[in-house]
């Protein structure tokens, strides 16, 4: 029998990309000893997304891997549809468990073509999963049971830590000591949230301030933080004017999703677990298409607190 779940049996092959690795020896339908989950959380570390194939794990099983490494978030979205009246059950988005949020198009007799609302889109925006929070989840834990028979939503990430090192002397010095909005009003497809208006002005805009920068807590390096954006009015740098947000922003964002910091999931394979670390990546997804079957369950790692690259406490030292 294959040795699993051992410090020797993990096998480690980088993506050759900025981020990345595929992780084997794992399974976390069994038992995952501490020294094991604390070597897994170093290889996190220096790789930010691993990919860990071959798995079959149910929703309690995928739960289970979330608190291996801090915990179980819910989504803040699913808060917004159960505002909007959405019971638990009825909607993808708002699954049985607090935990789990189910990206699917099919209909319960397991049929493609409808797609949830989220799915309806064509593509899904760079983004870091709700950033939107005041604490947003650490990472994030993506399970395909189902993948589209000719490819399609291939999701990419992005070296969130390659992206600050790579900013010009001068956008690091423009960007000290600035914080940004996290516009909350609208999912990554750009759509409206369930009771949400259109923002006419910033003062419309609401969401959590967070530093423009960030301190990975496990090693200490900062990454640049940018969540999400959207067309004006949306997220702002809080010390600038409107016009001069939007363009240091543009120059962030450049930045931040140039393509040489990118690595791509692009042969999604049922039995694919994704885990990524939100406090130093983004991610988008390519368009999928709605006539196959794709459905994939979600959970978010419970987060810790933001650490401010501004914040002089030694914690935030480099
Ligand atoms: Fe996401």
């Amino acid at each position: 029998m294959t040795e699993i779940n051992t410090l020797s049996a993990i096998e480690v092959i980088p993506s050759g990309k900025a981020l990345g690795a595929e992780v084997r020896g794992i399974d976390f339908a069994q038992p995952v000893p501490d020294e094991v989950r604390d070597e897994l959380v170093k290889i996190w570390a220096e790789h930010l997304v691993l990919l860990f194939r071959g798995l079959k794990l149910d929703d309690d099983q995928l739960l289970a891997t979330a608190e291996l490494f801090g915990g179980q978030q819910a989504a803040k979205s699913r808060d917004f549809f159960l505002q909007a009246g959405v019971k638990p059950g009825e909607n993808d988005r708002v699954a049985t468990r607090p935990g789990i949020t189910i990206i699917s198009n099919v209909d319960t007799q397991g049929k493609a073509g409808v797609a949830s609302e989220a799915d309806r889109s064509l593509s899904l925006k760079w983004h870091s999963d709700n950033s939107y929070v005041e604490v947003p989840p650490t990472g994030s834990l993506l399970h395909a049971h189902v993948v589209p028979v000719n490819g399609g939503g291939e999701t990419s990430f992005n070296n969130q830590y390659l992206a600050y090192e790579n900013l010009s002397d001068e956008l690091k010095a423009a960007i000290e000591g600035k914080h940004c909005v996290h516009d909350d009003h609208r999912n990554t497809s750009a759509k409206l949230r369930p009771t949400k208006k259109p923002p006419k002005s910033r003062h419309d805009i609401t969401g959590p301030s967070h530093p423009l920068v960030r301190i990975h807590p496990v090693t200490g390096k900062r990454a640049l933080y940018l969540g999400r954006h959207y067309e004006w009015p949306s997220s702002y740098i809080v010390e600038l004017n409107d016009e001069e947000s939007e363009a240091l922003l543009a120059k962030l964002w450049e930045a931040a999703s140039h393509d040489s910091l990118t690595w791509t999931q692009d042969d999604w394979q049922a039995g694919d677990l994704l885990m990524w670390d939100n406090r130093c990546t983004m991610h988008a997804r390519a368009p999928v298409d709605h006539s196959q079957a794709r459905v994939l369950h979600r959970t978010l790692i419970k987060g810790d607190p933001v650490i401010s690259a501004w914040d002089k406490s030694p914690a935030a030292a480099e």
